[in-house]
């Protein structure tokens, strides 16, 4: 299976992926998850991106495209893999679309994340991440037995730098002109299936996997 993800900030794009990449045996591949890793290893990827993403814009797109070109030229695609946070632009889906033609192994389909709007303040201003395995909580949706503390690991949550108010309204301002016109052009190419992530996580993926079941 080879699949993006589409969906606003909050969405639950990483939530699902977790699951779906398990239910199809894929890698994760999450552009947002490799360039914190990068910052937080303080390598020079981490540092050119860091400014883009703590105020909510894209990171330029010669630095993501050969990222992402990199990441798909390694060994563990076989069973093919799940895109979350790329791409973000109509110019980054053309760059995919050549990648994986030259490759010779298209997209089987886009998932697009349906949610209204306060449903995802919501989600992005209550979500805690764990500075040591990086697993996500949520204060009030997914809250963890103590606060602040991981119950996987016993690592300290913090908020993201991007998940406080003025930084979310920007980055909701950038999916809108940046980001959503990639549905129209995935829905031309005859990729797009779209549902609701409203509702649980559970039942979020069980939607998804039903509706993925027509292209798998
Ligand atoms: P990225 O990390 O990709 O962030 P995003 O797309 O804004 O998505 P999020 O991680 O904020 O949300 P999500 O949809 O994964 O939600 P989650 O599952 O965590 O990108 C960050 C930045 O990196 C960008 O702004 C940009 O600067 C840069 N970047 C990345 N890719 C780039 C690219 N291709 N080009 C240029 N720049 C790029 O869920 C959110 C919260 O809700 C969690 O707390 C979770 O527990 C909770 N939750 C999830 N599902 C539910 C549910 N069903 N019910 C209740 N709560 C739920």
């Amino acid at each position: 299976m080879r699949l993006v993800l589409v969906g606003p900030p909050g969405a639950g794009k990483g939530t699902q992926a977790q699951f779906l990449a398990a239910h199809y045996s894929i890698p994760h591949i999450s552009t947002g998850d490799i360039m914190r890793v990068n910052i937080k290893q303080g390598t020079a990827l981490g540092r050119e991106v860091k400014s883009y993403m703590d105020r909510g814009e894209l990171v330029p797109d010669t630095v993501t495209n050969e990222m992402v070109r990199l990441r798909l030229n390694e060994g563990d695609l076989g069973n093919g893999f799940l895109l979350d946070g790329f791409p973000r632009n109509v110019g980054q889906a053309e760059v995919l679309r050549a990648i994986l033609s030259e490759k010779k192994s298209p997209l089987d389909a886009v998932l697009e994340l349906s949610i209204p709007a306060d449903e995802i303040v919501k989600r992005l201003s209550g979500r805690r991440t764990c500075r040591n395995c990086g697993k996500v909580w949520h204060v009030a949706f997914e809250p963890s037995a103590v606060a602040d503390v991981c119950d996987v690991c016993q690592g300290e949550l913090y908020q993201r730098e991007d998940d406080k108010e003025e930084v979310i309204t920007r980055r909701l301002e950038v999916f809108k002109e940046q980001t959503s016109p990639i549905v129209s052009f995935y829905r031309n190419e005859g990729l797009l299936i779209t549902i609701s992530a409203s509702g649980t996580v559970a039942d979020i993926t069980e939607r998804a996997i039903s509706a993925l079941s027509r292209v798998h």
